[in-house]
This record gives C-alpha cells, sequence and structure tokens, in this order.
C-alpha cells in the first residue's frame, strides 16, 4: 500500500539527520543572524520560553537558546531528535530539550511560549492553517511567531514550475507559500504581521537532490522540465546549466 504524507515525512527526513546537519543551507544564512537579533532585542533578558517546530537538525534552535531561558526542540523525526540532543549536548547548551510531535498537535498547554518558531519545515506540514493555528494557540498573548521558509512566487507560470521541481525533489514537498499567502494564512491564525523580508537562496544542484536521495529518473524529469520552461521561468528561477537554480526565502516576525 502507498505510504501516508506523514509516513513519507518520516522515510524521506529520518535517515537525513547528519546531511541536515552538515548542510550548508541550513547550517547558515543571513536569517539565523536576524533571528538572533529579533529575539535577544524583544526579550532582552533572556528570559524566555521559546518553541522550533519542525528544528530537523536543530540549527535555529542551537542559534537562538543562547538568548532564551529555554527552547523546546519539536520534530517528528526521532534521527533529528537524536541528532539535536547530541550536538545541544556538544555545544554545552543545557536549555535545549527535544519532544517528538507534528506542527499540527503538540502536547503544550495554552499560552507557553513567548516565541514560537520555525525554519524551512512549513512547505512540509500537511495543515498549515491547523499548524499556525496550533502555534498561535500556544504562544503567550501578545508573543512572537518567527517564520522562516522558501517561498513560492506570486506569478503563477513561475510557481507552477517551482512547486513540480520541488515535488520532484522531495516526496514529502506540500507547498512553497507565496509572500500573499503567508500574510493571510497568519492573519486567519490570529497573527498579525509586525515585519517581512526575503532574499535569494541559490541551491546548488548535486546537494539539493544529494540530501533528498532523489533518484535518477526523477532527476532527469526535474532536469526536463528546467530545460522546457519558458524564458520567463528560467529567468525568474534563475536556473543554470547544470540545474542550480534560486528561489526566495521569507523571514516573519509576526505578534499574537
Ligand atoms: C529541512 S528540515 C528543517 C530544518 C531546520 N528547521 C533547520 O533550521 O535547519 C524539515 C523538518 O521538518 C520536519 N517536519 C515535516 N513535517 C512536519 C510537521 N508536520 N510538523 C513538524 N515538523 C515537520 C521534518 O521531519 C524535518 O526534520
Amino acid at each position: 500500500m502507498q505510504a501516508n504524507h506523514s509516513e513519507t515525512v518520516q522515510s524521506q527526513f529520518d535517515p537525513q539527520a547528519q546531511a541536515y546537519l552538515q548542510s550548508a543551507v541550513h547550517a547558515a544564512g543571513p536569517d539565523l543572524l536576524y533571528a538572533a537579533d529579533l529575539i535577544s532585542q524583544s526579550l532582552p533578558d533572556a528570559a524566555g520560553k521559546l518553541v522550533d517546530v519542525g528544528c530537523g537538525a536543530g540549527h535555529l534552535s542551537f542559534t537562538l537558546a543562547p538568548a532564551a531561558a529555554s527552547v523546546v526542540a519539536v520534530d517528528p523525526s526521532p534521527s533529528m531528535l537524536a541528532t539535536v540532543d547530541r550536538v545541544a549536548a556538544e555545544k554545552g547548551l543545557g536549555n535545549i530539550r527535544t519532544l517528538q510531535a507534528s506542527a499540527e498537535s503538540m502536547p503544550f498547554d495554552d499560552g507557553q511560549f513567548c516565541v514560537v518558531a520555525s525554519r524551512y519545515s512549513a512547505h512540509h506540514w500537511l495543515d498549515l492553517p491547523a499548524a499556525l493555528k496550533e502555534m498561535r494557540r500556544i504562544v503567550k498573548p501578545r508573543g512572537y511567531l518567527l517564520m522562516i521558509d522558501v517561498e513560492g512566487d506570486e506569478n503563477p507560470l513561475v510557481d507552477t514550475h517551482l512547486q513540480t521541481i520541488e515535488i520532484l525533489r522531495d516526496r514529502s514537498h506540500i507547498r512553497d507559500r507565496s509572500p500573499s499567502e503567508w500574510a493571510r494564512l497568519m492573519a486567519d491564525a490570529g497573527f498579525s504581521a509586525i515585519e517581512h523580508q526575503s532574499w535569494i537562496t541559490r541551491l546548488a544542484f548535486e546537494p539539493w537532490v544529494t540530501r533528498m536521495r532523489t533518484s535518477p529518473e526523477r532527476i532527469a524529469m526535474i532536469r526536463t522540465v528546467q530545460r522546457e520552461a519558458p524564458a520567463e521561468v528560467k529567468q525568474a528561477l534563475a536556473i543554470e546549466d547544470d540545474g542550480s537554480f534560486s528561489m526566495r526565502t521569507g523571514l516573519w516576525w509576526a505578534r499574537a
């Protein structure tokens, strides 16, 4: 029988914790510096309780932990959580604990956290509106949402090509949301956006497909879609000869 989405997420991510720990795209980026600044400016006494939803190998948790009282790193993948536990211990970050759960249903009481955060994960969530409502439930009144994710394109032609190569590369992909979709989803969940910024992220083809163990058949399909894409798509996604391309990553800072 075909796996359901949660099983697909597990099979895509669970064997890849080390790859995500070492991934250049995930281990660095302007967003990590900016996120640390936002947290230390908004919670200057480092007394806040944070949650990192879809923590993966933990890069956002490791960045925010020094500016927080505690961080709960949440992910459905046991091996991602084991990696976070191990690396947090190596880094001496004793205020990080891990918890196995999905964004759509988290075993926390209402209004527990000063900041609910997530990075490079929401495009895998089966029910993003429900997950955002869950994040709104567990954040304190007037608490913050920090959301970082790759973005869809407002132009439907470009967006269709982008989502197509994403799902061919990774069967657990659901949707990269455009800035206007994010604004609506966050408002519907009860968050008001304070700021949004975005920047170009270049994805080198080889590590991008290797990280997800994309099959040769699927790689060939991606290359066909890229090769046959209309000129405006090739330009918007800056598709290179070897399949490397660029898309935007967005950071949202919003308030409950
Ligand atoms: C690309 S990794 C995350 C990267 C990480 N946040 C970082 O900053 O490096 C995506 C993670 O989202 C997790 N994930 C997928 N679906 C999820 C869901 N519904 N709820 C929470 N996490 C989910 C996966 O298990 C995976 O570990």
